[in-house]
């Protein structure tokens, strides 16, 4: 499809089930599948889980509909939308394709894992059913250098590749295949995941709160993964929102999109904390819980190597459909404001990111000990600094943008296509985004800080 900008038409998603899968398939990704679990597994589980859904009802929900009205509304790039409200703003944006260089450069390193996974699970390298051994294979993948790189760039270029096919042609076919097979086997594996024995301690734990495990790094981590999960906070569902047709029903949208993150979220923790306790792992296990008890659990089950390939097939596809929005963000800025083609701007931003993730590929391995600030590596205060600061920050600044500057009355009106689709809830929403977004936001910040 052509282009925008200089006059020419700008792209648009083919058919409403198609933007669904899209922001669906950008809010599905690692952050369900490889992150909540452990994230969940160090902050005390259940604890975290309910600090979790508060903090849905409160900015998940509220967050998503405020970008994607005010991408619809601008129809277009995160930047752009804030300069064209008010150009005081835009820096925001600004603040938020820095963001998203960032996330898809740490992302794609973990994507990276995947696809080597992905080959073991083929080559059946993953059928052991001994955790010691997964974890050190775990260990000798991700600290080998050059695997580590290579595998990145992988990743990369399968990103690249689905961006180049623009809006409708590449990133909505693309989801719109993915996402469906994604829903069914994590619906089976959480199934299996429940039924082992000895699941029950795990199930309790991911969905029964401790409250003594509660803290403020609790609560931000809870913040910070919300997010994360949902692609909000540096204008992604903005830019998805600016592919929107001006009939599209988008309080619906920004209801169902969350509810299936969400859903996959916990589907997923289902599907791996049980597992984590039947086989006796470390639950706070850390990043390699998904790729070390996983595969342990298929290898002991029949038709092992199949539900591992299939369940490396689905993280690829739910972290692919994912990256690709994070590329998108910067590709659309790029495209949008420079007038350069889709295909050039893909492949440039696509290896400076590349490049400036390299030093979180290395992190594992070579790196692991080189603290960079605050007594992290490379990859840790790449992840902190965008989930747990940058993304809450510009979160903060989009409610206080829509509350205030652009005002929840003209976006009550684009959200509701100038009164022609009901919002009940419109009331509420502006209440959300006006106070209860920004207070929230400002208090777990603060609270964390000190
Ligand atoms: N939400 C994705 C996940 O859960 C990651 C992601 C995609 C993202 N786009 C984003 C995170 C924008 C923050 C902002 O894996």
């Amino acid at each position: 499809m052509a282009n925008l900008s200089g006059g020419q038409e700008r792209d648009q998603w083919g058919s409403k089930m198609g933007f669904i899968m899209a922001a669906a398939g950008s809010a599905v990704g690692l952050g369900n599948l490889w992150k909540f679990p452990y994230v969940a597994g160090k902050n005390g589980g259940g604890a975290f889980v309910l600090v979790y859904f508060i903090m849905l009802f409160l900015v998940g929900f509220t967050l998503m509909l405020a970008e994607l009205v005010l991408g619809r509304k601008t129809k277009l790039n995160a930047i752009g939308a804030y300069r064209k409200i008010s150009k005081k703003w835009k820096w925001v944006g600004g603040l938020g394709v820095i963001t998203g260089f960032m996330i898809l450069s740490y992302y794609s390193v973990i994507g990276g894992w995947v696809i080597k996974y992905l080959i073991e699970a083929l080559t059946g390298g993953l059928s052991v059913t001994d955790a010691a051994v997964l974890g050190d294979k775990f260990g000798t993948i991700v600290s080998s250098t050059g695997g580590s790189i290579f595998f990145h760039a992988l990743f990369m270029i399968a990103t690249l590749g689905i961006v180049i096919g623009g809006v409708d042609g590449g990133i909505e076919k693309a989801s719109k295949i993915m996402m469906p097979a994604l829903f069914v086997i994590i619906i089976l594996l959480a199934v299996r995941g429940c039924t082992l024995p000895g699941s029950m301690a795990g199930i309790k734990y991911l969905l029964v709160p401790d409250f003594s495990k509660l803290s403020m790094d609790v609560v931000l981590s809870a913040l910070g993964q919300v997010f994360f999960s949902l692609s909000l906070g540096m204008g992604c569902m903005i830019t998805y929102g600016s592919y929107l047709p001006d009939k599209e029903n988008i309080p619906q949208s920004a209801t169902i999109i969350p509810l299936l993150d969400t859903g996959v979220a916990l589907l997923a923790g289902l599907a791996t904390l049980p597992a984590v306790f039947a086989f006796g792992f470390e639950p706070a296990g850390g990043p390699g819980l998904m790729f070390v008890t996983l595969p342990a659990v298929f290898a002991s089950m029949p038709m092992g190597t199949m539900f591992s390939i299939l369940f490396f097939v689905l993280v690829l596809f739910a972290a692919l459909s994912s990256s690709i929005s994070l590329l998108e963000v910067c590709v659309s800025y790029v495209v949008d404001e420079f007038g350069m083609n889709r295909k050039k701007s893909t492949v440039l931003l696509g290896f400076i990111t590349f490049l400036i993730g390299i030093p979180s590929a290395l992190s594992f391995g070579i790196w692991s000990d080189k603290t960079i600030l605050f007594g992290k590596n490379f990859f840790d205060l790449f992840d902190f600094a965008t989930s747990n600061v940058m993304l809450p920050l510009g979160g903060l600044l989009l409610c206080i943008f829509v509350g205030w500057v652009w005002g929840t009355d003209k976006a009550v009106e684009e959200a509701t296509n100038n009164g022609e689709i009901a919002f009940p809830l419109a009331g509420a929403w502006s209440f959300l985004v006006k106070f209860v977004g920004p207070i929230a936001i400002s208090v777990v910040f603060i609270r964390s800080l000190m």
